[in-house]
């Protein structure tokens, strides 16, 4: 089960091609080498399938979503797609968004926009990044150094996953624009501290530490299509068992005894943790249901926002992500108090469709869907963002 059916989603899709567009099944020069060189059954198993599409019939998130079902293996799509359990969470993360209606103002001069924010000393063009997500050899054969050039293309911030199916170091080193790390606690916590030093010293601005993950969640979608999946490849972590759930309060603490770079807890939806979070004097908080992967039937993570930020009172920086599709869900996040987000699924469609390309474009048409958000509702900076353009 996906968030959206494809059918639902292939119909939002312009069915002419543009000027620019090949007709889907000609082959490409690239295809008929791969073909020849015997390397075809390797893409099939691992990613794309069939030539790069026209992307300028491509206009939104969800084109790009129907657009990589047909193109990654089906074992990838399995895994990107689905979430825990009955995907409920799944569903509600993007039905949460659909739900709340925009109130605008009109007359309002909306002719200069400004989107910039300013995170741990780092400004940002926009507020949206790229959140960690593992194993994107599966999705492309250059896996995340097509996503951390298409990331940087786009101006936008790249996490880089502990469950890469690259090295850190490798992938920081690539990156031509910014990067944060998101860190896996190893039970051995001397390998986690120089997993860390290795990240810091290769360029990560910041650490993700993911604290919603003592296991994972029961992944019938992700398991079932596991068997038409080569084995994972993680060079950044010790053994295929990589969590630890004795991970508590203390270990936060030890983290941040030895981190030179900003800490930031992924995965809080409680706010009771957040008011602990602040006590602890991390740096900041990502609201995050782990893209509805763990736990099945906690709430969507906007609707979870709302009481994180109560918590927090303005003492730390707030991101959210889950379920993100759409620039009006960017401004709907910041109207119920997020500093910025981060999508995961959707510039994965991008990295199966296109490569780099793939996710640097998805990534521009949620920043320019934003924009035109902020524009229609009156709203020209982030800071006028507020519960207000709320219904
Ligand atoms: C993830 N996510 C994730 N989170 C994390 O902290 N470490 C990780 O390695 C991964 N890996 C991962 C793989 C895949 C295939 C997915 C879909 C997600 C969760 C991710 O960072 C983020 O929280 C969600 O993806 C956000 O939800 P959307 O935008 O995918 O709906």
């Amino acid at each position: 089960m996906v968030a959206h059916a494809p059918g639902r989603a292939a119909s939002r899709l312009v069915s002419t091609p543009g000027p620019s567009s090949k007709p889907d099944h000609q082959p490409t020069r690239r295809h008929l080498l791969c073909t020849a060189l015997g390397v075809s059954a390797f893409h099939r198993l691992y990613a794309q399938t069939a030539p790069e599409p026209g992307l300028d019939r491509l206009l939104s998130l969800f084109d790009y979503e129907s657009e990589a079902q047909k193109r990654v293996s089906p074992g990838a799509w399995a895994r990107i797609s689905g979430g825990a359990a009955d995907e409920l969470t799944l569903r509600w993360n993007h039905e949460a968004y659909e739900k709340i209606r925009l109130k605008p103002r009109a007359l309002v001069d909306v002719s200069k926009l400004d989107t910039r924010v300013t995170l741990f000393g780092q400004e940002m063009p926009y507020p949206i990044l790229l959140a960690p997500t593992g194993g994107q050899k599966f999705v492309h054969p250059e896996g995340e150094l097509a996503a951390v050039r298409g990331a940087a293309a786009a101006k936008a911030t790249y996490v880089i996953s502990s469950s890469a199916s690259m090295k850190v170091e490798d992938i920081a080193r690539a990156a031509t624009g910014p990067v944060w790390f998101q860190l896996y606690v190893q039970r051995d916590r001397g390998f986690t501290r120089e997993l860390v030093q290795k990240a810091e010293e290769a360029g990560c601005r910041a650490l993700c530490v993911t604290v919603d993950s003592p296991i994972f969640g029961a992944r019938n979608t992700e398991d079932r299509g596991k068997g038409n999946l080569p084995a994972r490849e993680l060079p950044n972590l010790k053994g295929a068992d990589y969590l630890d759930p004795t991970l508590t309060w203390k270990d936060i603490d030890w983290l941040r005894g030895f981190a030179t770079r900003p800490v930031l807890l992924k995965g809080i939806l409680n706010p009771d943790d957040a008011a602990i979070a602040v006590k602890a004097g991390v740096a900041g908080i990502i609201v995050s249901n782990h893209g509805a992967r763990n736990l099945d039937t906690v709430p969507a993570t906007i609707d979870a926002l709302p009481g994180v930020v109560e918590k927090v009172a303005g003492a730390m920086p707030v991101l959210v992500d889950g379920g993100i599709r759409r620039g009006t869900d960017v401004l709907k996040a910041f109207a119920l108090g997020a500093t910025a987000v981060q999508i995961g699924r959707p510039y994965l469609w991008g990295l199966g469709v296109a490569g780099a390309t793939g996710v640097e474009r998805v990534v521009a048409i949620l920043r320019r869907e934003f924009e035109l958000a902020m524009m229609l509702a009156g709203r020209p900076t982030l800071k006028s963002i507020d519960r207000k353009v709320i219904w």
